[in-house]
């Protein structure tokens, strides 16, 4: 069966780098890699920001860095750099919904004024070099507002659309509303990427059945929680727990190596960056085991949690 190419959605705090790159080596299946958004605080880039997206940190197939800015100008800037890092595609954010974002008009608190959105949209045709892309929502109050924008978006050079279908309010809660997706998807004629809440191989191909002209799939917290999700639905094959759990142990080395050699705050830390590591994994190993970790403070008692939680057989 022909399958789709398949996004990682950015996950602020979850996808960075040494995280991309050990998925990529270890589990695949994954043919773009999106870095979560950079942007301009306080007039400047941050650190982070620029570490994370440098080449020489980042080892995946396919790399696209994202900008969330409120206008051109900000925007500029950001695109500037990804230009001097050597990138020639860009991703800009018309979704976030953290309110100290979107209340400057920034990711989905752009969404209700089409004039501001339009603006921001300049960049697309001031670096013809770039190949520029976006990931938005619905809108930010009312799911019209997408379809306010259809006419204005088909008019620029954009490749692709990603469309995670809840609005800024809800944030993460409620479900997603497949039948304001669909209004979108008929009004735009770009090409349309479906991002949200797929958790397993099923979901994708209901997604994909439902809507055939999509030009790809994004999934974020699915694949935090499963990372064998893109590989098994590339080769059609789930993996068992055991081969799994192998798989995550390598993950995991790969995630704790980088941080143990980067970090310089102590084993707490090393401790508490690597927690976000578990987060969305609780569904594939003993609940007892991920309580330990999440209590550990030490990384004496860390390291026992973690084996405990990777222990085959169970
Ligand atoms: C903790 C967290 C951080 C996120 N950071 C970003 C980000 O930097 N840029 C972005 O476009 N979306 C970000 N998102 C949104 C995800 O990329 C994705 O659109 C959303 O989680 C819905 O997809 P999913 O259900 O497959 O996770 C973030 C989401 C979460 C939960």
């Amino acid at each position: 069966m022909s399958t789709l190419p398949i996004h990682f959605a950015p996950l602020q705090g979850y996808t960075e780098a040494s995280y991309r790159n050990a998925h990529a080596a270890i589990f695949g299946g994954v043919d773009t890699y999106h870095t979560p958004f950079v942007r301009i605080d306080r007039g400047d880039f941050r650190y982070k920001d620029v570490r994370d997206i440098d080449p020489v940190n980042n080892n995946v197939p396919q790399l696209i860095p994202q900008l969330i800015a409120p206008n051109a100008e900000l925007a500029e800037r950001m695109i500037h750099l990804f230009i001097e890092k050597g990138y020639t595609a860009a991703n800009i954010n018309l979704g976030c919904p953290f309110p100290m974002l979107t209340k400057r008009h920034n990711g989905s608190g752009i969404l209700p004024y089409p004039e501001e959105v339009k603006e921001l949209l300049r960049v697309i045709e001031k670096f013809p070099q770039i190949r520029f892309s976006a990931k938005m929502r619905l809108g930010f109050s009312e799911a019209s507002e997408c379809l306010a924008l259809a006419p204005l978006l088909n008019d620029t050079s954009l490749s692709e659309i990603t469309l995670h279908p809840r609005l800024g309010v809800q944030q993460y809660k409620g479900d997603v509303d497949l039948k304001a997706f669909s209004a979108f998807y008929n009004a735009c004629n770009l090409p349309i990427i479906y991002n949200g809440d797929l958790h397993t191989v099923e979901d994708i191909q209901r997604i994909t059945e439902r809507f055939p002209k999509l030009s790809g799939i994004m999934i974020g917290r699915g694949l935090l929680t499963n990372p064998a999700l893109a590989c098994e639905y590339k080769e059609g094959q789930i993996l068992t727990s055991d081969q799994l759990k192998e798989k995550l142990q390598l993950l995991h080395n790969g995630v704790f190596a980088h941080y143990e050699s980067q970090l310089q705050g102590g084993e707490k830390q090393l401790v508490v960056k690597m927690k976000a590591f578990w987060e969305y994994l609780a569904p594939q190993i003993d609940r007892k085991a991920w309580k330990a970790i999440h209590k550990s403070t030490t990384l004496n008692k860390y390291n026992i949690a973690i084996q405990a939680a990777l222990t085959l057989g169970k």
